[in-house]
């Protein structure tokens, strides 16, 4: 479809983790979370990450870079026309999330903004109204405009000028950010209280169906696939690249920012007391806690550096993601339409914004899509895992074969992918269906 091509090996691998880590992992999951479950929820997501997303990233890697279409054409490309839906799946999914992604991204740039300005709620009752102050009215709007601006002006700007460039700076910039701030966290008082709620264990909590519906939910969103958008990113790979080894360092670095993200928040709300704000596990409470907790005078200017990284570092991650998201509409349409890439661009971001609107100015709103959008997302992981492990499975294997892989790896991989992975996600999609369908239509 395209000439464009990625740099570097380590080029990509970057673009990808940057697609992977971003507000899935640092607001995701502090509002999961926060939810409960404890250890217990961090198990499940470790096994959900590794034992079904991984194998599933490969698959869609594969499928990218042996097809070099975009995601809306390419399942019909390997499997025939029937499977042309499953490439509209992979549309209506990134352009929903995106819808709202931009809209949480504003709220992170208007508590960036207001850190830089000082003007973080310093009380408790301050903090309470933080959140629906900034995620209501013209502050919302604002917000969402420009991240779907800015998001635009990057994948405008190409895979090497635009994409790799931010994420090779921005990537390796949000780690040593993190790793500063949780070594930071540790040497706080109270900060146990922290890691005793997101680690605790609760052997029950395993069965418990909101529990698993949370844990399958941020795995696959924070991992990313199964939505099209680390597809459209292979289609510009080298046939040298080893997509198994890529594909681990993409996983092992998202799940390293998650856990990371997780023990500098909940030790935060810990040593700041700010346990009632999280005990509503709202999609707020990232936004609730930290802005308040890092106000506090007593911890003075450590307080505003701290806020000030904390949200640059939430915006960077944020911006790597929605690029890949933008990318699946963008690549489609010059692949399908034959457009150019501006083109593309300025269509894709005004039907996001317009689409965000609903989402910018009212909250409620945003959660019932952010459900929806995850249950399709997950509906689209499992559909591709059947497509990829059940109905050319030899393709896949010849793909991976190319490169060097040994056979037993790759067997292995595929028996995965086929006898784990596609039981797994059809069990976790009944779960997060029933879920859904409860808060939508039952409250
Ligand atoms: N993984 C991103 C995050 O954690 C969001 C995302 C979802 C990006 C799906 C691409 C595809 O924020």
């Amino acid at each position: 479809m395209t000439k464009e091509r990625w740099g570097s090996g380590l080029g990509f691998v970057l673009a990808a983790a940057g697609s992977a880590v971003g507000l899935g992992n640092l607001w995701g999951f502090a509002y999961r979370a926060s939810q409960g479950g404890g250890g217990a929820f961090v198990l499940l997501y470790l096994v959900i990450v590794f034992l079904v997303c991984l194998p599933l990233l490969v698959a869609e890697m594969a499928l990218g870079r042996s097809t070099r279409k975009s995601p809306l054409r390419a399942p019909a490309e390997i499997a025939g026309k029937s499977w042309g839906l499953l490439g509209w799946l992979f549309l209506v999914v990134s352009v929903g999330i995106l819808s709202y992604y931009v809209v949480l991204m504003g709220y992170t740039g208007t508590t960036l903004l207001n850190a830089l300005l000082g003007q973080l709620p310093v009380d408790k009752s301050a903090a309470t109204d933080y959140f629906p102050s900034i995620s209501t009215g013209s502050v919302s709007l604002i917000g969402q405009l420009l991240s779907i601006a800015l998001t635009g002006i990057v994948v405008a700007a190409g895979v090497r000028g635009g994409i790799e460039r931010l994420t090779r700076l921005g990537v390796p910039l949000l780690f040593f950010m993190l790793i500063c701030l949780a070594i930071w966290a540790v040497f706080q008082p109270n900060a146990h209280e922290g890691y005793a709620f997101l680690f605790g264990w609760d052997a029950k909590q395993l069965l418990d169906p909101s529990t698993i519906a949370n844990a399958f939910k941020q795995a696959f969103f924070s991992v990313g696939t199964g939505i099209g958008a680390i597809l459209a990113y292979s289609a510009y790979l080298s046939r040298k690249s080893s997509i198994p080894g890529e594909a681990l360092a993409v996983v092992t670095m998202d799940t390293a920012v998650g856990l990371l993200a997780g023990c500098v928040t909940f030790p935060l709300v810990a040593i700041l007391g700010l346990g009632d704000l999280v005990g509503a596990g709202t999609v707020g409470t990232l936004f609730s806690t930290l802005p308040h907790g890092l106000a506090l005078p007593s911890l003075g200017i450590a307080g505003k550096i701290v806020s000030v990284t904390f949200f640059s570092l939430v915006y960077i991650a944020a911006i790597t993601s929605s690029i890949s998201l933008l990318e699946v509409p963008v690549s489609s349409l010059i692949d399908n339409l034959g457009w150019n890439r501006n083109k593309a661009v300025l269509c894709s971001v005004a039907l996001v914004a317009l689409l965000g609107i609903p989402s910018a100015i009212n909250v409620n709103f945003l959660v019932k899509v952010d459900s929806v959008m995850n249950t399709l997302l997950i509906a689209s992981g499992l559909i591709l895992s059947v497509l990829m492990g059940w109905v050319v499975p030899k393709r896949l294997r010849a793909d991976l074969t190319e490169v060097s892989i040994g056979n037993s790896q790759v067997a292995g991989l595929l028996w995965t992918l086929r006898w784990i992975s596609v039981p797994t996600i059809s069990l976790g999609f009944c779960v997060v269906a029933e879920e859904t369908f409860r808060n939508i239509f039952m409250q």
